[in-house]
């Protein structure tokens, strides 16, 4: 059967230009609205907050054409899976609930089961989709997210798979619709993509190249969060310390954090700064403005040179260590967190040691612990590999104990401080009880009378556990 529709290819997606990036504007097409009356959708986001935010924009196109949000998958007539194509067990998991989601299609056949994100952009995904998954009805990549009014109304009458993934760099979409789903707390995109091309990672295929937003643009973004009430912000990109590289903005991150910090909303975060690039001029902004939290993610992957070197990292042990100590001397009160990966091709023993004595040194809040995964397409992937499955997997538990051993750690001088909670709600258990985070990122869970979710009030620590803290109201 002659296709309407190509297959995404990550080898074009890999390619790179030099051309300056499109930027246009959401425009809804208004034939469009109100297909979605009397109907619901539902959305599943697997991965990362790129991911997070692009289902707040899918959620909000879904509503401007009519669509209100469903409560399970047995009252919608859209189910969209935003999916996550980081490690293999990401994709199980979304093949997995795909799976489930055949005995709701044979029981209507009219329910649309779409599937978006990063697994979407892979040639092996779609492939497998058209062979072994027949209750999918429709496809879109990440570059194709303002087109889902078009594609929904064109899966509600096609006959066959609709399926549209651009394998390209990227465009800049303005004015997309959008959902959020924090009342107080909110996801920015300040860039897209990623030219950085670890050998492990998959990101700069699914993605397109690095392109950002303007510095207008993301603080009108900020200034209307903060208008209606938000109270803290996290700035997002796979490394925002190339933020303003392509546009040409001299200190591009630094720039922008400081414009953003001067926004005066309460909270600032950002995720993920890259160990490679992490500027001077960027530690003194975070140490100038108190409304930028002192707690960082600096994703670290291996505590040894040569395997950092075959990943693509681009920092050695010295420089990492350096970038901590000139961010420690500004803020002394930072906490740090990091993403290791484990079992790398051919890691032999020793090199995981030098990542267990690097946790030492450093003494992380805490950490994201992986083992490597190989992915299609990138060039680790053709790597041979003569560590065994298992040998990966103790090394994992080392490690993770590593983890819990620091977490409990910090959070034991934690005990008896008093710190200042933005409050996120109430337990669903206990109404007494309420969580939030303190400004280094700690889940606090706490006592507390006549607060509201989005309150930053003060609590003293009463108790301590590895993963949270316990505290009362001051
Ligand atoms: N842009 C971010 C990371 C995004 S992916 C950064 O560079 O920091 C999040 C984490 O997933 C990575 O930091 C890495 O630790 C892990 N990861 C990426 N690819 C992986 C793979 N193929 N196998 C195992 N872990 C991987
Ligand atoms: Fe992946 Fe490296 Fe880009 Fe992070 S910086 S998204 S790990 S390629
Ligand atoms: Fe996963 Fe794509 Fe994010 S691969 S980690 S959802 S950028």
């Amino acid at each position: 059967m002659k296709r309407n529709w190509e297959l995404p290819s990550l080898n074009e997606a890999k390619l790179r230009s030099k051309s300056s990036v499109n930027t246009q504007q959401f425009i809804l097409d208004p034939q469009l609205v109100g297909i979605g009356l009397h109907k619901k959708y539902m959305l599943h986001t697997f991965g990362c907050q790129a991911n997070v935010r692009d289902s707040e924009v899918m959620a909000g196109i879904l509503e401007s054409l009519g669509f209100s949000m469903a409560n399970s998958d047995e009252e919608a007539d859209l189910i969209l899976l935003n999916t996550c194509a980081i490690r293999e067990n990401a994709e199980n998991k979304v093949f997995g609930q795909v799976g489930n989601l055949k005995h709701l299609k044979q029981k209507n056949p009219d329910l649309i089961i779409g599937i978006a994100g990063c697994m979407a952009q892979e040639e092996v995904v779609i492939n497998k989709i058209l062979q072994s998954y027949h209750q999918v009805d429709l496809v879109f990549g990440t570059h194709n997210i303002h087109r889902l009014g078009d594609l929904v109304y064109k899966a509600m009458f096609a006959k066959e798979k609709t399926i549209e993934v651009y394998s390209k760099e990227g465009d800049i979409i303005e004015n997309l619709p959008e959902r959020r789903f924090g009342e107080h707390k909110a996801w920015v995109n300040i860039m897209y993509g990623c030219d950085k091309f670890c050998t492990y990672c998959i990101v700069p295929f699914t993605r397109g190249k690095e392109r950002s937003r303007s510095l207008e643009d993301i603080i009108d973004e900020v200034n209307d969060l903060k208008s209606r009430g938000f109270k803290e912000v996290t700035l997002l990109g796979q490394n925002v310390n190339s933020y303003g590289k392509d546009i040409e903005i001299f200190e591009g991150f630094a720039t922008l954090l400081k414009e953003v910090a001067l926004t005066g909303i309460d909270r600032i975060r950002f995720t993920t700064s890259h160990p490679w690039d992490f500027t001077q001029a960027m530690v003194e902004t975070i140490a100038s403005y108190p409304n930028i939290m002192p707690y960082i993610h600096l994703p670290v992957q291996s505590g040894n040179n040569d395997i950092l070197k075959i990943m693509g990292r681009r920092y050695t042990i010295a420089e990492y260590l350096d970038t901590v100590r000139r961010l420690k001397e500004a803020i002394p009160s930072l906490t740090f967190s990091t993403d290791i990966i484990v079992g790398f091709p051919n890691e032999s023993d020793e090199q995981f040691e030098d990542t267990l004595n690097l946790y030492d040194l450093v003494q992380f809040d805490f950490a994201f612990t992986f083992i490597y995964s190989p992915r299609s397409g990138t060039p680790a992937a053709k790597f041979e590999d003569n560590i065994s499955f298992d040998v990966k997997k103790k090394r994992l538990a080392r490690l993770n104990e590593k983890v819990k051993h620091y977490a409990l750690m910090h959070n034991q001088a934690m005990l008896g401080k008093e710190v200042e909670v933005l409050v996120d709600g109430p337990s669903k258990k206990d109404a007494s009880v309420y969580s939030g985070y303190t400004p280094h990122q700690k889940l606090v869970n706490f006592k507390a009378d006549n607060i509201k979710s989005g309150d930053i009030i003060k609590v003293r620590i009463t108790d301590v556990k590895t993963w949270f803290l316990l505290g009362e109201q001051i």
